[in-house]
């Protein structure tokens, strides 16, 4: 029943892919290109993401925030896009950065991209769960939305909850709630580790490869330095700490995730206890969720 009624929500989300134009923000408002400018342009709320042989292209937010929920809507690399990855992340800078990561790991024509999460606390990551998405990312715009607030962090793939990080700082656990992250976007060549694990290279003859991002909607809290936040253009500032959408999965979030993670997670690093000589990450044996 709960997977049949994710199958609905699927099919209605993709039939309707977001032609609204109900956005509220634009690109060219919130965004500039920091990498690759020589070879594509933001024109009003679209950012086409280009990839050849000179370069990729990168890009950023004006602005730097701390909580709130971050979607985008992105377009992927159609056809042979193996080698290639598009980036969709939060991160601060320094060598204790926190970081919030969604990449998409390309593929060859017909196999199926790759959904990749991190996250980094105080300069330390190595906390990757991937998954395939169950639709073909470079169809259509889909909507990717980070989720963070003081209690976890929530990665969203067209409203389906996907992954949750909780703030285990109780359990000595740092969690990323000091330090204002910019919202990035990329698009680059990453063929010695993206598809197949590096086997399968990228075809320049396909270039240049092109990932289209638009519909970049912060609604978060401005960072202006530490312990100053300001402007939290928040849905509403009552609700926001204890809305579903922010604190707490409500029971049918969460049965979603549990068909979704069933079906299509694909590595989990709590379950990688080779890699971590059995020692395993504190918090892979507390709640997830
Ligand atoms: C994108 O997903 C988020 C999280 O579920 C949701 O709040 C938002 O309304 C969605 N945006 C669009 C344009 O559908
Ligand atoms: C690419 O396709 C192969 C074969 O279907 C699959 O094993 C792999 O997980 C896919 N994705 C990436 C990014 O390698």
């Amino acid at each position: 029943m709960a997977s049949f009624k994710v199958v609905c929500v699927a099919i209605f989300l993709s039939a309707f892919a977001y032609h609204s134009s109900r956005v509220d923000g634009s690109i060219a408002k919130s965004m500039y290109i920091d990498w690759g400018n020589q070879h594509t342009v933001i024109q009003g709320d679209d950012l086409p993401l280009v990839l050849d042989q000179s370069s990729g292209t990168g890009a950023q937010s004006k602005k730097t925030f701390l909580f709130g929920s971050f979607e985008m809507l992105i377009k992927f690399v159609p056809g042979n896009s193996a080698g290639t990855v598009t980036a969709y992340y939060l991160s601060s800078t320094g060598d204790k950065h926190d970081e919030i990561d969604f990449e998409f790991l390309g593929n060859s024509t017909g196999e199926p991209y790759i959904i990749h999460t991190n996250v980094y606390t105080q300069g330390v990551g190595n906390r990757e769960q991937r998954f395939y998405p169950w639709f073909d990312p470079s169809a259509d715009y889909h909507n990717y939305t980070v989720s963070w607030n003081p209690n976890a962090i929530v990665w969203y793939v067209d409203g389906i909850p996907i992954r949750v990080f909780r703030n285990y700082e109780s359990n000595g656990i740092p969690y990323p709630n000091q330090q204002g992250m910019r919202v990035y976007t990329s698009l680059w060549n990453a063929d010695d580790w993206a598809t197949r694990g590096g086997l399968v290279k990228i075809d320049w003859n396909s270039s240049p490869f092109i990932a289209r991002i638009r519909g970049f909607r912060p609604r978060a809290c401005i960072w202006n330095g530490p312990n100053s936040i300001s402007q939290c253009a928040l849905p509403s500032s009552s609700s926001w700490w204890n809305s579903p959408e922010f604190s707490q999965l409500s029971p049918a979030k969460f049965g979603q995730m549990n068909w979704f993670r069933k079906n299509y997670m694909i590595y989990d690093y709590c379950q990688d206890t080779k890699r971590f000589n059995g020692v395993m990450p504190p918090e892979c044996s507390l709640p997830q969720f």
